[in-house]
């Protein structure tokens, strides 16, 4: 067991936890947020939720949830399901990843546990997808075990609390606020206590607003009565994300109906459909011109040509010019430029995941946000020009 000394956190006496303990639940009692994760104990029920609010905001993931419980009633019928639906079920909530990891962890359940969601810390954090954090969730929430969930919420209010010197957004110092909450956690209600510090870090004790004067447990706060909030949590600002320059190909053929490709790829958005996209290339006549320092201006080069190599079809395009569209990911920012065309011809190579598809079809595919946004986008110009 990592010792707190050695990180200079002199942790609480036996009575001063105890009194924390009651501070923090009868807090809790009176502020919980009634949320619909809260009125189960239903484990499958409980991970869905933990696992929606892992990178999304509470407001955002109540319909999720509720809709997602209704298409995927059981364990089982995640396990089972096509990967278009669960991507559909997850469309516009991000990082895909979370649900694809999802079904595999079903049927991981399925296979090793015989359908039973496993109820011991271990055992839950086993299943893909499934880290420290939610394992520490799940099972003090759905099985009373006194075990933490430490997320960035909860370092930001233990920072303040005990005013750790140790960077929140570097993953290695998870153990330390680990450690810190193993102390702290109340073994009677676990569940509540871990939920009870995920309220705190959202509202009262925010990143951005902190509330500091009404934090229940400002009298145990370091920070709060060495008149130290502004120090803590210590935190690295972030890495930028990389700006990507995309052209999106629109083309309808002779029936109005439009290419879309599926993305094949395992990582970013795989599984879902979009206009096909081509990443634009610097025109290299200016790599000369200009030192290769950051601050360069740069041209890029459309990709018309290269589109036509890949999707082998006569196309006539259109000069109509769109906004750019952006999209920001964690670690990508994409601009995309629209580029419409029609095509002349049906005839799709077998290389690629290409369907011709006309618009009322479109609810019954998996899109994400950036195509989701170059479909509006796209609309838009189209109205308002055929409005002139
Ligand atoms: N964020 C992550 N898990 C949560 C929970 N169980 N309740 C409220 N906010 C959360």
């Amino acid at each position: 067991m990592l010792d707190l000394n050695n990180y200079g956190i002199t942790m609480w006496n036996d009575e001063k936890i105890a009194s924390f303990r009651r501070t923090l639940l009868a807090w809790y009692d009176e502020n919980k947020r009634d949320l619909p994760w809260r009125r189960t104990k239903n484990p499958y029920h409980i991970w869905v939720s933990e696992i929606m609010l892992q990178q999304t905001q509470v407001i955002t993931v109540i319909p999720y949830y509720t809709r997602f419980l209704e298409w995927f009633p059981t364990i089982s019928d995640l396990a089972k399901a096509p990967e278009e639906k669960i991507l559909k079920a997850w469309e516009g909530l991000g990082y895909y990843s979370r649900v694809k990891n999802m079904q595999k962890a079903a049927q991981q359940v399925e296979e090793v546990f015989s359908g039973q969601f496993p109820s011991h810390y271990q055992d839950i954090l086993s299943l893909k997808g499934i880290g420290p954090y939610t394992a520490g969730a799940i099972a003090s929430i759905a099985f009373q075990e006194p075990t933490p969930a430490v997320d960035g919420n909860v370092m930001r209010v233990l920072a303040r609390l005990f005013e750790v010197d140790y960077d929140i957004g570097d993953p290695k110092n998870i153990k330390l606020f680990q450690a810190i909450m193993t102390r702290l956690i109340d073994p009677e209600r676990p569940g509540d206590f871990n939920q009870a510090f995920m309220d705190l870090g959202t509202d009262i004790e925010s990143a951005k607003n902190p509330r500091p004067d009404e934090s229940p447990i400002r009298f145990f706060s370091g920070a709060y009565l060495h008149g130290t909030m502004d120090k803590y949590p210590i935190k690295k600002p972030k890495k930028k994300p990389r700006p990507i320059h995309l052209e999106a190909f629109i083309i309808q053929n002779q029936k109005g109906e439009y290419l879309l490709e599926k993305n094949t790829q395992d990582k970013l958005l795989g599984g879902f459909w979009s206009f096909p996209m081509l990443e634009k290339k610097v025109i290299e006549t200016q790599l000369d011109l200009f030192d290769t320092d950051n601050s360069r201006p740069v041209d890029f080069k459309s990709q018309k040509e290269s589109f036509l190599e890949k999707y082998p079809l006569k196309i006539t395009w259109s000069d109509y010019t769109f906004p750019l569209v952006k999209h920001v990911f964690s670690h990508q920012k994409w601009e995309v430029e629209l580029i419409e065309g029609k095509a002349l011809s049906d005839q799709l190579s077998s290389e690629k995941v290409l369907i011709w598809l006309p618009e009322k079809e479109f609810s019954n595919y998996p899109f994400a946000t950036p195509q989701k946004k170059m479909w509006q986008t796209y609309q838009k110009i189209k109205q308002e020009k055929r409005a002139k």
